[in-house]
């Protein structure tokens, strides 16, 4: 049996310079992996990859999902198949709402692929009400205050408020395999500890996280299994959570020593 995601000899470019040099992983649902390495490295160049970006080009190797190579799939293919990426830098979509920007990326998850092959959808959408109850219930979960929903999305936000909004989102859209890049990055103590809980509260055999971050601190709430180090393209060490702390202690420094030595 292989993975539910498989990524294999991934070498990606950006305009016209290759920054994926050759990059295995393995996810399964109900595993939570961590990927460090220093700036630079490609961290969020493999979130963007994953998610089908069109500014990452694939110009060797696959990305298996769920069975089915997803290099030609488009974001939003992706997304209903069950991928999800919290961004590092959530863009603002001024004169929509969080609650009717959730309500569409829902529907958006949620329908059916018609019969054309082409990866269109027929409209199968969520009820107003039962869209109300599942927001309800994930705000009251993430502890937001319910004037949020009305709010312009990420416009006007804290960058806290920006994490808790994609977690949010995550928790509505409900993936399969989840990738977090630097989210924890610009919350204060008390955000940190609740965006956590509430992506530790949506951890189940059915999700699978991947959490980019730079420091041990967020891994402290969420606890990997896997810790992946990402250096110059290309996954150069993986671990148990005992990575984490050594590197916390000792940087990069050893790693890519041993790398070059090696
Ligand atoms: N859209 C883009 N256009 C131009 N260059 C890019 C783009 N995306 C990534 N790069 C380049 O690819 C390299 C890797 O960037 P990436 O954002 O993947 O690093 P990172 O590991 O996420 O770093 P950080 O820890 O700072 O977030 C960098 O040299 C960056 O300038
Ligand atoms: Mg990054």
């Amino acid at each position: 049996m292989s993975a539910d995601l498989v990524i294999k000899n991934l070498h990606v470019s950006v305009e016209g310079q290759e920054i994926l040099k050759g990059l295995d992983l393995e996810i399964n649902k109900g595993e939570v992996h961590a990927i460090m390495g220093p700036n630079g490295s490609g961290k969020s160049t493999l979130a963007n990859t994953l998610m089908g970006h069109p500014a990452y080009e694939v110009t060797e190797g696959e990305i298996w999902f769920k069975g089915q190579n997803i290099v030609k799939l488009s974001p939003d293919q992706r997304s209903r198949l069950g991928l999800f990426l919290a961004f590092q830098y959530p863009s603002t979509i001024p004169g929509v709402s969080a609650a009717s920007f959730l309500r569409t990326a829902v529907n958006a998850r949620r329908g059916q692929l018609d019969a054309s092959g082409n990866g269109n959808r027929k409209g199968e959408s969520i009820s107003m009400r039962e869209f109300r109850q599942l927001l309800k219930e994930k705000m009251a979960m993430l502890k937001m205050e319910s004037s949020f929903a009305g709010r312009y999305v990420n416009d006007g936000f804290s960058g806290g408020e920006k994490k808790r909004m994609e977690i949010l989102q995550m928790a509505m859209l409900q993936p399969e395999i989840a990738i977090l890049d630097e989210t924890d990055s610009g919350l204060d103590i008390d955000a940190l500890r609740i965006v956590s809980e509430g992506v530790n509260q949506l951890l189940s055999p059915n999700l699978g996280v991947l959490v980019i971050t730079h420091y041990q601190r967020i891994l402290n709430y969420i606890k990997p299994e896997y810790i992946h180090i990402l250096v110059n393209g290309r996954i150069v060490m993986s671990g148990g959570p005992e990575l984490a702390l050594k590197l916390e202690e000792t940087g990069y420094d050893w790693v890519k020593e041993a790398v070059a030595g090696g």
